[in-house]
């Protein structure tokens, strides 16, 4: 599969380089998907070898790493936005992409179906169910890898003073989180992400994202990196909040020792 990884880079390159264009906005916005991929892919390498998956599971991660936000390009270049509600999902999109490149019929008919699925899966609220058990590993993994190079992009935004400089600002700079979204976060149970109207309740939907996170290795790297403390320092102070913080804490520790 080496020289294959080694063709689907080159395309993957030539392609996400098709898009630079002279629109400042719309060139930013291009590289920072570029730069996410490339850390993506390493991040599922990284965390297949940790899982000590076989060479050509790490591979088939590092495909699956390569190609996940394929449909995010297209998606900026015609919507100029990263908002799939108010574009189209980049799941379905990156998928459309995959479908019409020919080098994905070298790949095995499993590997292939399981890459879909994943891909598919990676940016949803939940992986939909199957009893097929490397797609649900593949897709944890993508889960994992994407959501610690999302924290990567993000943490720059946390601060209060930097809440309107993010790419495609679109909550507005309110501090407040939304009755809906502490309820949410007492209860350790996941927001509904549709409903952010303010910037707490962005920094409230990221921090409950640590309650999706699968894998020990990518919670390892969320805390050696302080994405966590960099959010919980920029909320609003406030009882229940510290409550739901308590209970995420304990969530992590459960994690980490498991
Ligand atoms: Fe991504």
């Amino acid at each position: 599969m080496q020289e294959l990884l080694k063709r689907m880079h080159e395309w993957m390159s030539a392609y996400m380089k098709s898009f630079y264009t002279d629109d400042e906005e719309v060139q930013n916005g291009i590289l920072i998907k570029e730069k996410h991929t490339g850390y993506v892919t390493a991040n599922c390498i990284a965390l297949a070898k940790n899982l000590n998956l076989s060479q050509h599971d790490v591979e088939l991660a590092e495909i699956i790493g390569l190609f996940h936000d394929v449909g995010r390009f297209y998606q900026y270049k015609i919507y100029k936005t990263f908002n799939d509600a108010q574009s189209e999902d980049h799941a379905e999109l990156a998928l459309k992409v995959i479908d019409q490149l020919e080098f994905f019929n070298e790949l095995d008919r499993n590997d292939y179906d399981v890459m879909r699925f994943a891909i598919q899966n990676h940016n949803k609220r939940t992986v939909a169910p199957t009893d097929d058990k490397r797609k649900i590993l593949f897709a944890k993994l993508i889960r994992d890898a994407d959501k610690l190079d999302i924290y990567r992009v993000l943490e720059p935004y946390f601060a209060q003073e930097n809440a309107d400089k993010m790419p495609n600002f679109i909550t507005g700079r309110d501090p407040n989180i939304s009755p809906d979204f502490i309820k949410n976060f007492v209860e350790g149970e996941q927001a509904d992400y549709r409903k952010i109207r303010t910037n707490g309740d962005r920094k409230i939907v990221r921090l409950m994202w640590i309650y999706d996170i699968n894998f020990k290795w990518t919670m390892e790297k969320i805390l050696e990196r302080g994405y966590i403390e960099k959010i919980v320092e920029n909320l609003p102070i406030d009882e229940n909040i510290a409550k739901g913080v308590q209970l995420l804490r304990k969530h992590v520790e459960k994690i980490l020792n498991a």
